[in-house]
């Protein structure tokens, strides 16, 4: 089936050449294709793991060793991988959409290595530690650094906190500034695009609702989703099938 089959992406190439604000919302579907896991797929991460011994503010408290072990190893997968088609094609539109913005669930630094500039990370990123305590912030690597040398106290902050990775856990707050951010681009958005969420996560899956935007939403996902009962239209095929056909 070449990807012009595929119903739905003649009219959104359309919409999009006349757009002028687009929003796109993703997850971790988009970062498939480059070889990383989803979070609830087939061997996605939270099917054989406990998200509260591994996710969360408690988890972290209980047994930092075994969260800093487990976010080392997909630190190092995020390393190995590159961005797929479907990054490369969300930068490559960027260029020719004057207002332009990605905003991401994903912790993978993959649309920033593809060459997207407007992104807004929603749950943090794998890149960076912060401190527990203060306002600390240091490239995560240098902490897993720290941890192969066995440095003393590798994970001990100067103010008393401990490093942690910047990403937002269970029961944790988005950070407030990119929230309200994403908010803004989903109001001013003409078409908004859903590309490898299962919409089951809040607040960003609502920023795809009527509740926050006003846009012909589409998305574009191999499965039905908690989204598509709310958006225009839903292209069911792979983020890098369709994305790339929408490149001018
Ligand atoms: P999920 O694992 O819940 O959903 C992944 C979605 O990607 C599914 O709907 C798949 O059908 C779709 N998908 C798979 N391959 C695809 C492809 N090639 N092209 C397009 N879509 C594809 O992952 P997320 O929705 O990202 O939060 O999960 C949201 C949040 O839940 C994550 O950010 C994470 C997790 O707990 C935090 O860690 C805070």
């Amino acid at each position: 089936m070449s990807p012009r089959d595929f119903p739905g992406v003649d009219d959104l190439a359309r919409r999009l050449a006349a757009a002028r604000s687009v929003c796109v919302l993703t997850g971790s579907g988009i970062s498939a294709e480059s070889g990383l896991p989803t979070f609830r797929g087939v061997g996605g991460l939270w099917r054989d793991r406990r998200v509260e011994d591994l996710a969360s503010p408690r988890g972290f408290a209980r047994d930092p060793q075994l969260v800093w072990t487990w976010y080392g190893e997909r630190r190092r997968a995020h390393r190995s991988v590159k961005p797929s088609a479907a990054h490369v094609a969300l930068a490559a539109l960027e260029r020719s959409i004057p207002d332009f913005t990605v905003v991401t669930q994903n912790v993978d630094s993959l649309h920033l290595v593809a060459g997207s500039r407007n992104v807004l990370e929603l749950h943090g990123k794998m890149r960076e530690a912060k401190c527990t305590e203060c306002d600390a912030r240091r490239p995560l690597d240098d902490v897993l650094d720290d941890l192969a040398t066995s440095a003393p106290e590798p994970l001990a902050h100067v103010c008393g906190g401990l490093w942690r990775p910047d990403i937002v856990w269970f029961g944790e707050a988005l950070p407030p500034d990119v929230l309200e951010a994403a908010i803004d681009a989903a109001r001013r958005a003409d078409v908004m695009l859903v590309v490898g969420t299962s919409g089951l996560v809040q607040p960003a899956a609502s920023l795809a609702t009527k509740r926050y935007t006003g846009a012909y939403v589409v998305e574009i996902n191999p499965e039905e989703t908690a989204l598509t009962a709310h958006v225009d239209r839903s292209i069911r095929a792979r983020a890098s099938d369709v994305l790339p056909e929408l490149v001018v």
